[in-house]
């Protein structure tokens, strides 16, 4: 059966996630001329955002991965699980985080404070997603893709238990589908 079946609504099209992307890539560009930027993206949520915003970053710029897991279903655990380290040694480096979606803000929170003891030149944070109402950490992101309601919402790397990644656009899962 379809996927699009399951989704409530749409939230943001294709369409509208290229125009994201190019708007927060300008300004990217604009922001890390000359530094040596290194771009970070949190598995596996990020992998479709991050693979989109690298090409709108007019800039040399390098690449990695670190993998978390905080999410068990539709609702967090709270309990953050460190899973896999960075490959390239990000000392001196401009280090730009990039994710899918900071909700309560704990996973991010983590994943900053150990970068922060690698002696990066900076660490800041670009979110594909900001879902405000539902944080629970100090933390703000230094650029924003989209503020979203607070609805469970998939597509666009989005997973519910691993479904829905590859769905092109951003969607509000229907809650029948995670409370059965
Ligand atoms: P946080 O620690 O609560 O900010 O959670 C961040 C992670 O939870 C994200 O990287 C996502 O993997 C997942 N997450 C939070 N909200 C949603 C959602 O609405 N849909 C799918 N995944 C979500
Ligand atoms: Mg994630």
């Amino acid at each position: 059966m379809s996927m699009d079946n399951d989704i409530l609504e749409v939230l943001l099209t294709r369409e509208e996630i290229k125009g994201i992307c190019e708007r927060l890539g300008e300004q990217i560009t604009k922001d890390y001329e000359g530094k040596k930027l290194l771009l970070v993206s949190v598995l596996r949520g990020a992998v479709v955002f991050m693979a989109d915003i690298m090409r709108e970053i007019k800039l040399p710029c390098e690449i990695d991965f670190m993998s978390i897991s905080s999410y068990k279903g539709a609702s967090s655990t709270g309990v953050v699980q460190f899973k896999k380290d960075l490959d390239i040694n990000p000392e001196g480096y401009d280090i730009l985080i990039v994710e899918d979606i900071l909700d309560t803000g704990l996973s991010l929170k983590y994943i900053v404070e150990i970068l922060k003891t690698k002696n990066a030149n900076s660490v800041k944070i670009c979110t594909f997603l900001d879902k405000p109402e539902n944080r629970k950490a100090d933390i703000t992101a230094d650029y924003i893709g989209a503020t979203v309601p607070n609805a469970f919402v998939v597509g666009y790397g989005l997973d519910y238990n691993e479904k829905y990644r590859n769905l092109p656009y951003l969607g509000v899962l229907k809650p029948e589908i995670y409370t059965k």
